[in-house]
C-alpha cells in the first residue's frame, strides 16, 4: 500500500484528481469504479474544472458506481444515481450510455447484480477505483463480517452506517436500511485503487486499515492484499497512523 499524507481536504481532492487524469490520459477509454458520499466531492469538482479548461475528455471513459440504496428511485434526491448526476455527470462529457448505476428499485436483485458484473467484465475490469471509507471500515457499503470475496449484492446497512448516513436525511428512519453494492470481490479485482480519506473521525479506521490485521471485522483492511492501492489522507484522518511512524 502507498499511502500519500497531504494537508488538508483540498490537497487530497487536488492529488487523486491528478492521478484519475493520468489514468484517462494514458488510456482514453478508462473504466472508472466511482463513490459517492462526503470524501470525493472536491476530487469530482476539481476533475470538473480540469474539463472545463479542456485538460480532460471524458468521451470515451466508462463509469461503474459502487453502490445505490435499495428502495431508492433513480430520482429521489438521495439516491446515489442523483448524487452523481448532480455533482459530476451532468458537467463532463460522459456518454450516457458509458455510465453505469446500480438500479435501487429493481425487481430482480439478482439478475441487476449478475447483469453489472457481467457489464463490468465486458467492459474489460476495473481500471481505477475510487473508494471512501466508512468509520467502521466498509469499503462499497461492505460492512463488517461481511465475506471478502463477494460479488456485487444486497446488504443490510448496519446501524452505525444508518446513523453516519442520517446527516443526508431528515432523521435517521428515512435512511434506507439495504443497498446493493459491489461486493468486495469486485472491488479488489480492479487494476488499481485510491481509497481516500479526511477528517478525525476516520483516523482510527484509517490506522487499521493500513497497520491492522486482515479481518472481516475491518473490510477495508483486505486491500493489504492488493498490489496497487493509494491511500490519500490528510493530516487530520493520518494522526494514529503517523503517531505509530
Ligand atoms: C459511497 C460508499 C461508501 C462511502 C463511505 C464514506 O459510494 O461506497 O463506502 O465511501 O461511507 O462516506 P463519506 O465520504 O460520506 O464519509
Amino acid at each position: 500500500m502507498k499511502v500519500v499524507v497531504v494537508k488538508n481536504y483540498n490537497e487530497i481532492s487536488f492529488q487523486a484528481a491528478q492521478l484519475i487524469t493520468d489514468q484517462i490520459i494514458n488510456k482514453k477509454n478508462s473504466v472508472l469504479g466511482l463513490a459517492t458520499g462526503s470524501t470525493p466531492i472536491g476530487v469530482y469538482q476539481e476533475l470538473i474544472r480540469k474539463f472545463q479548461k479542456g485538460e480532460l475528455d471524458f468521451s470515451k471513459v466508462v463509469t461503474f458506481n459502487l453502490d445505490e440504496y435499495y428502495g431508492l428511485s433513480p430520482e429521489h434526491p438521495q439516491s446515489y444515481h442523483f448524487f452523481m448526476w448532480n455533482i459530476l455527470f451532468k458537467h463532463i462529457n460522459l456518454k450516457k450510455e458509458n455510465i453505469h448505476l446500480l438500479n435501487g428499485i429493481t425487481e430482480n436483485i439478482a439478475k441487476e447484480c449478475k447483469q453489472y458484473e457481467d457489464l463490468i467484465q465486458k467492459s474489460g475490469g476495473i481500471d481505477l477505483q475510487i473508494l471512501g471509507i466508512g468509520d467502521n471500515g466498509h469499503i462499497g457499503f461492505n460492512e463488517p463480517d461481511i465475506s471478502l470475496d463477494t460479488r456485487t449484492h444486497l446488504v443490510n446497512l448496519t446501524a452505525k452506517t444508518i446513523r453516519a448516513n442520517s446527516r443526508f436525511f431528515n432523521n435517521a428512519q428515512e435512511v434506507p436500511k439495504q443497498a446493493i453494492t459491489m461486493g468486495i470481490g469486485t472491488i479488489m479485482q480492479a487494476k488499481k485503487i485510491i481509497l481516500l480519506a479526511n477528517g478525525k473521525r476516520k483516523a482510527r479506521v484509517v490506522e487499521r486499515t493500513i497497520n491492522g490485521p486482515i479481518t472481516t471485522k475491518v473490510p477495508a483492511t483486505v486491500l493489504q492484499l492488493h498490489n496497487d492501492v493509494t491511500i490519500i489522507v490528510d493530516q487530520e484522518a493520518a494522526f494514529q497512523f503517523a503517531s505509530q511512524q
